[in-house]
């Protein structure tokens, strides 16, 4: 077979033009596909792999290409034939920082993190957050956004935890599909990323999952699924880490006979920097190489020319790989709307960013009705987490910062050229100033929580005391368990002893343990709130905003209760930057232990009683929701009545779970929707529930089982009211 490649190659290679099908005239703007087939039979054989590889382009050195600007990648356009230049910068949660190297002296907006924007479960405000970060990035000359991070929550210490949505694949899925919607719709391309599995830090480089194709396919990639349906992605950046047993930009079975076979996946599997290292990956799907200068070798380049001249596989690739650059390229309008320097309504930015913290933030403790704060209290103690100086960030690529850099920062990170990005940095955006300016006659005591006695004493001459507690997180790191670090935990206890009246802001990047519970009035998870992060959590403590987020993420109550209580190579992998371990080590991550019950799932599996469920969250007002009359076509829906029943405005996120199929249990998120009512306003919501979620994957397929599926609204995933029974018949499909 091979000898019959390597002739045809060269009978190809001799073809000075290769025969495509006659095309038509100038195809439509519209019509990417036939656009990019006009494009590449107009390639010159020397041009046949610019567009296949790409530099890292933190710096370059003069003379810089054209376009040019300071980011995560450039990849060389084909300027003869209009095809412009990649200027590729980071990320999820807005245009990165990039330790300042940029040095545009323009306002960069930081959404807030990754299970903030999840806690809304409000995809039309992701898509909003998704327009207003890709204007941003087409505003300073990026046409490409590495964004759409959507690995699952499987792995609560997960240093990159606040990058990425949830733990429940319908969820992570559907937000991330309207997040890079978003982008795309400001003429950037985004990507989804890292596919797959690449759910922890420590290893990230060689560790490899196993995990059986049913369990893969009903969780993570279900998951990257619903965010390539919905979000159209040009691109899908693959992951460092093996995925039983091959390197993910290197899986035929990921890229090959998962996305591109039976997804029909159209746009391309650009790597990720430093993750290539052979020219195969190529045959097995990969069709970008990023970061070309961090692999051992430029290999799509000469050495994948000088395959495809002697091997027909190769040769038939390297069409391919051009192919799905342009297709993407001409879909979301690159070469069209190319990037314009310009200035952007950071108003109205920092408004969207402010509008996700509001509906990401989770009121979860709220005794005695501490919350909402009078405006009149005398005063209050402030403590902890530098919130005189800012709101948390989360560290590593995704980082974003203004031209001023951070208004706080801690070194923790690593010596090196990513030092700057992994240190421990705060937004500027002051909880301080912000309260002050919220109630200007009540007495403000900050104090920073370094020494206990000096918080306990302000906290006890205090009406109320306010205590801010951080979990800092970055890539290329996992957090060593779910502990509060720096000894917030005692902090938090003693502030509380002194004054029951004590309320905790949690900024962190995932779930946390909260030893001190029982003794504190209320708790309101933040998240990392980005750019109006504290403006955000003082409308939520005076009640100006009603809290309406909802975990989108189980927090259990110990390590103990996770399918791995040790962290996965915690113990023999080198704690640093990417995780990348000594020369030749291994090391092996079973997920078929949970398979695809990620998160609440598995604790239903276990019986178990986490901290905190998924979908919980409270609020300042009550609902009262009713669903009813489950049917199956269309699709699977049902109709749910919400009413408001408190004295004021308040969003209820109505959450559908299977909790039975065809007779055996299960607990999975079929459906959701959020809607926002006025004081005694009810609405009749039409809920469509995901029929994957409704089926299993068994030989190559989904297949729904004939008989009786109960389904359950919630406000949680432990809190469900009596279930419906939806009958469903036998059906199968790809
Ligand atoms: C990184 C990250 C990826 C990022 C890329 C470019 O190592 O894994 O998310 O987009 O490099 O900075």
């Amino acid at each position: 077979m091979r000898m019959f490649r390597q002739i045809a190659g060269a009978v190809l290679a001799m073809a000075s033009v290769v025969v495509l099908p006659a095309l038509s005239a100038t195809p439509a703007a519209s019509d990417p596909d036939a656009r990019a087939e006009q494009t590449l039979r107009k390639l010159r054989p020397a041009e046949r792999t610019t567009l296949l590889h790409g530099l890292s382009a933190a710096w370059l050195p003069p003379p810089v290409p054209p376009g040019y600007v300071p980011g995560a990648g450039y990849v060389y356009g084909i300027p003869r034939l209009g095809v412009p230049p990649l200027i590729e910068s980071d990320a999820s949660l807005g245009v990165a920082w990039l330790g300042g190297r940029r040095g545009d002296k323009e306002p960069t907006t930081a959404l807030p993190s990754g299970p903030s924007m999840a806690s809304s479960w409000n995809p039309q405000l992701l898509q909003q957050g998704g327009a207003m970060i890709g204007t941003e990035a087409h505003a300073k000359g990026f046409n490409v956004l590495l964004a759409g991070g959507n690995n699952l929550l499987r792995e609560p210490r997960n240093g990159r935890t606040f990058e990425y949505f949830s733990e429940d694949p319908l969820l992570s899925g559907t937000l991330a599909g309207a997040a890079v919607a978003g982008i795309q719709s400001a003429h950037v391309l985004s990507t989804v990323k890292h596919y797959a599995l690449n759910d922890q830090e420590t290893g990230r480089a060689f560790h490899d999952v196993l995990i059986s194709e049913p369990a893969a396919r009903e969780s993570d990639l279900l998951s990257f699924q619903l965010a390539i349906e919905r979000g159209q992605p040009g691109a899908v950046m693959c992951a460092y880490n093996r995925i039983n047993g091959g390197f993910g930009c290197g899986n035929d079975w990921l890229l090959n006979q998962v996305l591109k076979r039976d997804w029909g996946y159209k746009g391309w599997v650009m790597s990720d920097w430093g993750a290539v290292h052979q020219l195969d990956f190529a045959l097995a799907g990969l069709d970008q190489q990023s970061g070309q200068q961090i692999d051992p070798q430029v290999f799509f380049d000469k050495p994948l020319l000088d395959a495809a001249k002697n091997d027909a596989g190769y040769w038939a690739r390297v069409d391919d790989m051009n192919r799905r650059v342009l297709r993407s390229i001409y879909a979301v309008g690159l070469d069209r709307h190319p990037p314009k320097l310009r200035k952007v309504d950071v108003k109205a930015h920092a408004a969207v960013a402010e509008q996700v913290a509001l509906q990401g933030s989770v009121l979860l403790r709220n005794n005695g009705a501490l919350l909402p704060l009078p405006g009149n209290l005398k005063r209050i103690a402030v403590i902890g987490g530098n919130a005189d100086a800012g709101v948390m960030a989360g560290g590593g690529s995704s980082l974003v910062h203004g031209p001023d850099g951070p208004a706080a920062l801690r070194t923790i990170g690593p010596e090196g050229p990513f030092s700057k990005m992994m240190n421990e940095t705060y937004h500027d955006s002051s909880p301080i100033k912000a309260l002050r300016a919220r109630v200007p006659n009540t007495q403000l005591s900050f104090r920073s929580g370094r020494y206990l006695t000096d918080a306990v004493a302000a906290a006890r001459q205090a009406d109320v005391a306010v205590v801010f507690a951080t979990q800092y997180m970055s890539e290329g790191y996992d957090v060593p368990d779910l502990s509060l670090p720096d000894g917030q935990d005692a902090l938090i206890a003693a502030v509380a002893a002194a004054n029951p009246r004590t309320v905790v802001v949690l900024q962190t990047g995932g779930p946390v343990r909260m030893p001190w519970l029982g003794s504190v009035g209320a708790v309101l998870q933040a998240w990392y709130p980005g750019a109006r992060g504290a403006e955000a959590i003082t409308a939520l403590l005076f009640g100006d905003a009603n809290p309406s987020g909802r975990l989108p993420i189980t927090f259990p109550s110990s390590e103990a209760q996770l399918p791995r209580p040790a962290l996965d190579g915690a113990e023999t992998v080198e704690p640093g930057f990417v995780g990348r371990g000594r020369p030749g080590q291994t090391l092996t991550i079973n997920y078929d232990i949970e398979g695809s019950d990620v998160g609440y799932r598995w604790y239903a599996r276990q019986a178990l009683q986490p901290l905190f469920a998924l979908g919980f969250g409270l609020s300042y007002t009550r609902f009262d929701t009713n669903c009813s009359n489950p049917v199956a076509t269309p699709t699977p829906q049902l109709t749910c009545s919400v009413r408001n029943m408190g004295d004021r405005a308040g969003a209820e996120v109505v959450q559908i779970y299977l909790t039975s199929m065809a007779g055996t249990a299960t607990r999975r998120l079929a459906g959701y929707q959020r809607v926002m009512l006025a004081p005694g306003e009810s609405r009749e919501l039409r809920i469509e529930l995901e029929p994957r979620v409704l089926a299993h994957w068994r030989d190559g397929q989904w297949q729904q089982p004939a008989g009786q599926y109960l389904l359950a609204s919630g406000r949680s995933s432990l809190d469900l009211d009596p279930p419906l029974t939806l009958t469903l018949p036998a059906r199968n499909w790809k």
